[in-house]
């Protein structure tokens, strides 16, 4: 039924009257029935691969607020875990894994034909997510950028600069380009195993594009997208793709054109008016309300979603935040702002 399915249409190229609007991180902690399937389930990873509860906590926000689109509940870290490296989650701290920064660690990691015997379970969550969604919400699939990806699986956990994937990048540029390509290439059959599953949308994060600069913004972050994009389109022609290179600033510019996804995602460091008229001209845009409205609140929100709103009207807009809804955040303020899309 995908003529009913206002997101396809809007990657497609159509404005709508109304824009379609889903969220970053819609299923999280900021609900209380994700932080009870969560407990149900034992921790964050044992729910990724349970397929009856992902799919539970996926499902969540579409009853709450009836949002347009559904996205697969998972982690982009599950991509290393699945080529070898140990992943697991420090409560209040966030992802740990093996570090990958010597030959010897790159020679341990798994062919990229072996990452389904770890991700079959998430197949399997976007098999029961195809079945059970509303006929009008789209279902989104989605993976890490190789770059984003590779920072992790170089510092072993978040790092608020990247600086031991910069220094891997200085000092052993055939590694970290091995390991970029490896990604790469396992994220195009992942992304293409949920496809296959029934995702009728993909995503690929790049939230740290932003700490890349000039020619390395172009080989490490824009390059890697095309090579997914163009490989996900020669298997699937029909299937959109998102890209979001966050915090990208200047090289928003052409990013979509010159990678071929069909949707540039935005973060709200990006004024709406000036992407309307420098980036929506190239296709659709997703984007792009500051998380913390979720948290703060009242005739702020309002006004900042309407303007946004307005900012995109006379081109495909998805409304979006400009980056995951934050724990701290009050479920009513979601409601408000949805409210406030469909209101006008
Ligand atoms: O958007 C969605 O609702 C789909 C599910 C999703 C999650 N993570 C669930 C999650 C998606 C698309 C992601 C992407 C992701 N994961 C990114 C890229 C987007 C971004 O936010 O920049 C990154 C960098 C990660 C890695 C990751 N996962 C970190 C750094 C953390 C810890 C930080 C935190 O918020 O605690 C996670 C954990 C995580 N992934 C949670 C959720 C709901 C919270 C885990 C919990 O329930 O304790």
């Amino acid at each position: 039924m995908r003529e009913h399915k206002t997101i396809l249409k809007a990657l497609a190229g159509e404005p709508q009257d109304v824009p379609p609007i889903w969220m970053m991180r819609q299923a999280g902690r900021y609900l209380p029935e994700y932080r009870a399937t969560r407990a149900q389930a034992g921790d964050f990873l044992s729910l990724c691969y349970n397929p009856e509860l992902a799919a539970e906590v996926t499902l969540q926000p579409i009853r709450r607020y009836g949002f347009d689109a559904a996205i697969l509940f998972a982690d982009i870290l599950l991509i290393p875990q699945a080529l070898g490296a140990d992943l697991w989650f420090v409560t209040g701290e966030g992802p740990r894994l093996s570090t990958t920064t010597a030959q010897s660690d790159f020679d341990k990691l798994s062919p990229v034909a072996d990452i389904h015997e770890t991700l079959n379970p998430i197949y399997e969550t976007v098999k029961i997510l195809s079945g059970e969604l509303p006929k009008e919400t789209t279902l989104i699939g989605f993976a890490g950028a190789p770059w984003t990806v590779a920072t992790y699986m170089i510092a072993g956990r978040g790092t608020p600069d990247q600086a031991p994937a910069h220094a891997l990048m200085q000092e052993n540029t055939a590694l970290f380009e091995a390991l970029l390509d490896r990604i790469t290439a396992a994220t195009v059959e992942y992304l293409s195993a949920q496809i296959k599953a029934g995702a009728e949308v993909v995503k690929i994060f790049d939230s740290w594009a932003g700490s890349l600069k000039g020619e390395a913004f172009r080989k490490y972050a824009l390059e890697p997208c095309r090579k997914i994009t163009t490989a996900l389109k020669e298997r699937h022609p029909e299937i959109p793709v998102i890209g979001f290179p966050r915090e990208a600033g200047e090289f928003y510019l052409g990013f979509a054109k010159e990678t071929g996804i069909d949707c540039l995602a935005l973060d709200n460091s990006v004024s709406p008016d000036w992407a309307a008229s420098n980036l929506q001209v190239d296709g659709c845009v997703q984007g792009n309300l500051a998380s913390r409205h979720m948290v703060t609140g009242g005739q702020q929100l309002v006004d900042e979603t309407r303007k946004i709103v307005k900012a995109f009207s006379q081109g495909p807009h998805i409304f979006n935040l400009g980056h995951g809804i934050t724990p701290d955040a009050d479920p009513d303020n979601v409601q408000r702002m949805i409210d406030t899309v469909r209101e006008g």
